[in-house]
C-alpha cells in the first residue's frame, strides 16, 4: 500500500509516457530498473564512481544513481534499452560487439550511453574526445583500447549511412 510520501512520478523514457510509484528520495536508477523493469542500467557502486548507471537526460549523460526520480519529470530520459530500433542493434551495439569492447559486460549499458550522447553531438570524434567523454565509465576488464575503437568504428559506421 502506499505510504504518504509516495507520489507518482510520470517520466517519458526511450520515447513512451510512463509513470511509476517514488518517494522523494527515490533515485531515477531505482525507478528504472525496480519501478519500470529497465535493468539494462547497472547498480554498481551506487554513489556517482563508477558509471554503470549511465542514461541520457535532455541529451546529456547522467549518473542515474544519484539523480532523484522526481527531478526528472518530463525531461527525455533515453537508457540502454532504448538503442535498438526494430529489433536491429543500435550501431554503437554492433561496434563493441566486433571490436571486441564488452567482456563481463557489467560497464557496457553505461559506456554505451555516454558514447550514444558523445555521437549525438559529434559525428566524428577523436580519440581524446572520445576518452573524455567515458572518463565516468569504469572498466576493469578491457583496458579501455577496444571501447574506444569500438565507439570509433561505430562513428565511421553511422557516417557513412548518413552518406558522410
Ligand atoms: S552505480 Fe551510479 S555511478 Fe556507480
Ligand atoms: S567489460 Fe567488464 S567492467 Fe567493463
Amino acid at each position: 500500500m502506499s505510504t504518504p510520501s509516495t507520489m507518482v512520478c510520470r517520466l517519458r523514457v526511450n520515447g513512451d509516457a510512463v509513470a511509476c510509484a517514488v518517494s522523494p528520495g527515490t533515485t531515477l536508477l531505482e525507478a528504472l530498473r525496480y519501478g519500470l523493469g529497465l535493468t539494462g542500467s547497472k547498480q554498481g557502486c551506487d554513489k556517482g564512481d563508477c558509471g554503470a548507471c549511465t542514461v541520457v537526460v535532455d541529451g546529456e549523460p547522467v549518473l542515474s544513481c544519484i539523480t532523484l526520480a522526481a527531478a526528472c519529470e518530463g525531461r527525455e530520459i533515453v537508457t540502454v534499452e532504448g538503442l535498438a530500433r526494430d529489433g536491429s542493434p543500435h550501431a554503437l551495439q554492433d561496434a563493441f560487439d566486433l571490436a571486441g569492447g564488452a567482456q563481463c559486460g557489467f560497464c557496457t549499458p553505461g559506456v554505451l550511453m555516454s558514447a550514444w550522447a558523445l555521437l549525438q553531438r559529434e559525428a566524428s570524434p577523436g580519440r581524446e574526445a572520445i576518452a573524455l567523454a567515458l572518463s565516468g565509465n569504469l572498466c576493469r576488464c578491457t583496458g579501455y583500447t577496444r571501447i574506444f575503437e569500438a565507439v570509433e568504428l561505430a562513428a565511421a559506421r553511422l557516417r557513412e549511412a548518413r552518406g558522410r
